[in-house]
C-alpha cells in the first residue's frame, strides 16, 4: 500500500518526515504514516488493547490483526457508561492489569471512550490514539478531554488526561464518507478563525474536492489546526480559561444538534460558528468585513447555515446545558480573522441574541421566530 509521503515543517517541503508536536508531559500528536509511527511509538514488551468500533474494525484489519482488540459500535449512541462498563468487564475478563497499553482506534466517539477507559480501569492505564477522521485529527483526539454522554448530556463524565500520543495519518482520511471528511473541515475553519489568519487565508485559496485530492495540501491543514489547539491546550489544559477558545460555534451549535437530529457535529458547529459571527456583529465586536468573510468560506465549504429551529428554541436548549451554571454564558466570539474572546452573556440575553441580527436579510431560521 502507498502510504502519504511528504509534509511540511517551518516551511521546508521534505520527502517524508513526520511531524511530532508535543503538547504537555510527554504527550505528542504526530501526523504522518500511522504503520511506521505506531511502530516507533507504541511501548515494547507490553500488553497492547486496541479499542476500536466495528467499521474501523473492517477497513484496517490488516494494521490490527497483530493486536488483541476490542470492537465497539458504531456511533454517538454507543458514548455510554453502559459501553465503558462493557469494556471494563472485558478488561477485567482477560486480566488486564496496569501494565497494559491501551490504544484507541477511530474517530471521536472511538477515542473519547478508550480514553475514558483508560483513565479510569484501576485508576489508569497508559494509552495512545491513532484517530481516523479529520475531526477527530484537527480535535477530539487532541487535547486529553476524554468521556461520555450520559442520559442524551454530552461528555457529562469524564477526565482531562493526556495521551501519550495521537497519530493523525491523512492517508487514512480517504476512507471516511465525503459527508464527514466536510464534517471536519468545520473544526478547521474553527481554528483558524481561533488563531491563524494563514490557515484562514490557505482555506479560501482552496476547497474540500482539493483538500481531499491533495495529501501534502491536507497534511499541512491538519499540522496548522493541531498547532492551534495545542498552543491553547498547553497554556490551559484543564479548561479554566483561554480554552474555552475551542469551544467557538460549540455553544449553539450543541443546541443545534439537539434540534435538529439530522446535522452532524461539525455541521452543527459550522452553523453555530456562523451565529457567533452574526452575535458578534450585533454586539460591535467583529468588524463587519471580516464576519462576511467567515460567513462565505463556510458557505463555500457548502455548509447549510440555516437555523434549524427558533431562537427561542435554540436558546431553551442552551441553557438546559447542564455544564451551565450561574447567571452568566461564556460565549465564544470572533473579533478578527485569527482572533477571538470570551464573552459573559447574561443567560437572560441570549434568545434576544440570536433573534436581534446585525443584518436580518443574512439570517435564515428554518422556523419562524
Ligand atoms: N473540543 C474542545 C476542546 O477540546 O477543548
Amino acid at each position: 500500500m502507498h502510504y502519504f509521503c511528504s509534509t511540511i515543517i517551518d516551511g521546508a517541503v521534505n520527502t517524508y518526515i513526520n511531524t511530532t508536536i508535543e503538547v504537555i508531559d510527554g504527550s505528542s500528536v504526530c501526523i504522518g504514516s500511522c504503520r511506521q509511527l505506531l511502530e516507533r511509538l507504541l511501548p515494547e514488551g507490553r500488553r497492547i488493547i486496541v479499542i476500536t468500533d466495528a467499521t474501523i474494525d473492517r477497513l484496517y484489519r490488516s494494521l490490527l490483526e497483530p493486536y488483541e482488540c476490542f470492537v465497539i459500535g458504531v456511533g454517538e449512541s454507543g458514548k455510554t457508561l453502559h459501553t465503558a462498563a462493557a469494556l471494563y468487564r472485558k478488561l477485567i475478563e482477560t486480566e488486564a492489569d496496569r501494565s497494559c497499553f491501551v490504544l484507541g482506534v477511530g474517530g471521536g466517539v472511538v477515542t473519547d471512550i478508550a480514553g475514558f477507559v483508560a483513565s479510569t480501569y484501576m485508576r489508569g492505564l497508559e494509552f495512545g490514539f491513532v484517530s481516523t477522521t479529520l475531526l477527530g485529527q484537527v480535535d477530539a483526539a487532541v487535547g486529553g478531554k476524554n468521556g461520555v454522554n450520559v442520559d442524551g448530556f454530552k461528555n457529562m463524565v469524564g477526565t482531562f488526561n493526556q495521551p501519550k500520543f495521537a497519530i493523525c495519518d491523512t492517508e487514512m482520511l480517504k476512507t471516511l464518507p465525503e459527508r464527514e471528511f466536510r464534517a471536519g473541515l468545520a473544526e478547521v475553519i474553527k481554528a483558524a478563525v481561533i488563531a491563524d489568519t494563514e490557515l484562514f487565508e490557505l482555506l479560501e485559496n482552496s476547497s474540500p474536492a482539493e483538500l481531499r485530492g491533495n495529501g501534502e495540501l491536507l497534511s499541512r491543514v491538519v499540522t496548522s489546526a493541531v498547532k492551534v489547539k495545542i498552543g491553547i491546550v498547553s497554556r490551559d489544559a484543564c479548561e479554566k480559561g483561554e480554552r474555552r477558545k475551542l469551544n467557538l460555534g460549540h455553544t449553539v451549535g450543541h443546541a443545534i444538534e439537539k434540534c435538529s437530529h439530522t446535522m452532524n457535529h461539525g455541521e452543527a458547529v459550522a452553523a453555530g460558528m456562523a451565529a457567533a459571527v452574526r452575535m458578534a456583529e450585533v454586539l460591535k465586536v467583529l468588524p463587519s468585513a471580516d464576519g462576511e468573510r467567515i460567513l462565505r468560506l463556510l458557505e463555500r465549504y457548502g455548509f447549510d447555515l440555516t437555523l434549524p429551529a427558533t431562537p427561542r428554541r435554540l436558546a431553551n436548549a442552551i441553557l438546559k446545558d447542564k455544564k451551565i451554571t450561574g447567571d452568566t454564558l461564556n460565549m465564544i466570539l470572533p473579533e478578527g480573522i485569527g482572533s477571538c474572546r470570551i464573552f459573559a452573556v447574561p443567560k437572560s440575553e441570549i434568545g434576544e441574541l440570536l433573534c436581534k441580527q446585525h443584518k436580518p436579510e443574512k439570517v435564515r431560521f428554518a422556523e419562524n421566530p
